[in-house]
């Protein structure tokens, strides 16, 4: 890596043009009291857009039902107060060229206590959480995002009907489907849509929906047909091959077996030292031969908001290793 390495370019995925292809990842901070953004949370997502950051995905916003969540400073997006302090944060993010996309969330039996998971819903239910999810999504447009992402990842309510050890006997296995062609209708056509997808889980990283990329490519074809632009493939670690037999990372298959443009994410940066690695190296190389469109930045961000702007720059001293700690503060 030199000085001279163009991190910060433009490009255009689903119609939606970046200055960059750097994403910042979703990040619950739980800084919106009440469920409303405050003028501090735009100030939070404008810093990273002012700093190299093409795309920002909010933090998990939750889906506007009692049995979505139970935090009380995790943002909503319901009329009103919530809508207007949104409104804040999308033009903040806007006048520093940046694009957002808000990532609507349900915790599923995450939620403390469980009231509704895959073996709980029934009829009615799903009218129910498809209005919730729609609805959001409605105020999100009024709101000012660019984009929306369906966060079906990491365990949580969509994933659940996902994963075979919550969902044994598949019982409504296209409800996640479902929930995307929900917010498609609900939703400028030309508005991007994408949706966050993972293997792993909170509480057991060596989890799997998919055993075989056929599998794989059922789930994600759904995803495709209900209104699908792109896919936001959440690894731990994004070199790792997703299936035996090929190095391509999860993201590159999910490019690979449903030709929508596809966001990577997983240990990009935590230490000061990758932004001159062969790791840095083989994230762009990996790019450049289309496994994937984007890269996500999750944990790096909190503790540093440049850090595109100093990689790119090539001052790497300035950059601070990730420390858990990081997730306490808000700058
Ligand atoms: C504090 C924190 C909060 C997170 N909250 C969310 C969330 O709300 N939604 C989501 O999809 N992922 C969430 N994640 C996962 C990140 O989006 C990302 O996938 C993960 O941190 C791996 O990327 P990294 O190695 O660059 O940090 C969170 C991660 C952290 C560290």
């Amino acid at each position: 890596m030199t000085t001279t390495t163009a991190l910060v370019e433009p490009v255009t995925v689903a119609g939606l043009s970046l200055t960059s292809p750097f994403v910042m990842a979703p990040m619950t901070r739980e800084r919106s009291p009440h469920g409303v953004p405050t003028p501090e949370v735009a100030a939070y997502y404008r810093r990273r857009a002012e700093n190299g950051v093409g795309l920002i995905i909010t933090e998990g916003v939750l889906v506007d039902h009692p049995s979505a969540g139970h935090q009380r400073d995790v943002p909503r997006l319901t009329e009103g107060a919530a809508e207007a302090g949104w409104r804040l944060v999308t033009a903040e993010v806007h006048a520093a060229g940046g694009r957002i996309a808000a990532q609507l969330w349900h915790l599923g039996s995450q939620r403390e206590p469980a009231l509704w998971t895959p073996g709980t819903m029934s009829g009615g239910d799903f009218e129910t959480l498809l209005r919730a999810y729609a609805d959001a999504a409605r105020v999100a447009v009024r709101a000012g995002f660019d984009a929306i992402e369906v966060h079906a990842a990491h365990g949580y309510l969509l994933d659940e009907f996902l994963w075979p050890v919550t969902n044994p006997g598949g019982h409504h296995r296209d409800f996640p489907a479902e929930v995307v062609r929900a917010v498609r209708a609900e939703i400028p056509a030309c508005m991007p849509l994408i949706v966050r997808f993972s293997q792993f889980k909170e509480r057991d990283f060596g989890a799997r929906i998919a055993a075989t990329p056929a599998e794989l490519g059922v789930i994600l074809d759904g995803f495709r047909v209900a209104g699908a632009d792109v896919l936001h493939a959440s690894q731990r670690r994004f070199w790792e091959p997703a299936f035996e037999g090929s190095d391509r990372n999860l993201a590159g298959w999910a490019r690979h077996l449903t030709g929508l443009p596809s966001i990577t994410v997983g240990s990009i940066g935590l230490t000061r030292d990758f932004a001159g690695s062969d790791r840095m190296r083989e994230l762009l190389d990996r790019r450049a031969r289309g496994e994937y469109d984007l890269m996500a930045l999750g944990r790096v961000l909190l503790g540093n908001p440049a850090w595109v702007r100093l990689a790119e720059a090539g001052r790497f001293d300035e950059i601070r290793d990730y420390r858990k700690a990081d997730e306490e503060h808000y700058a």
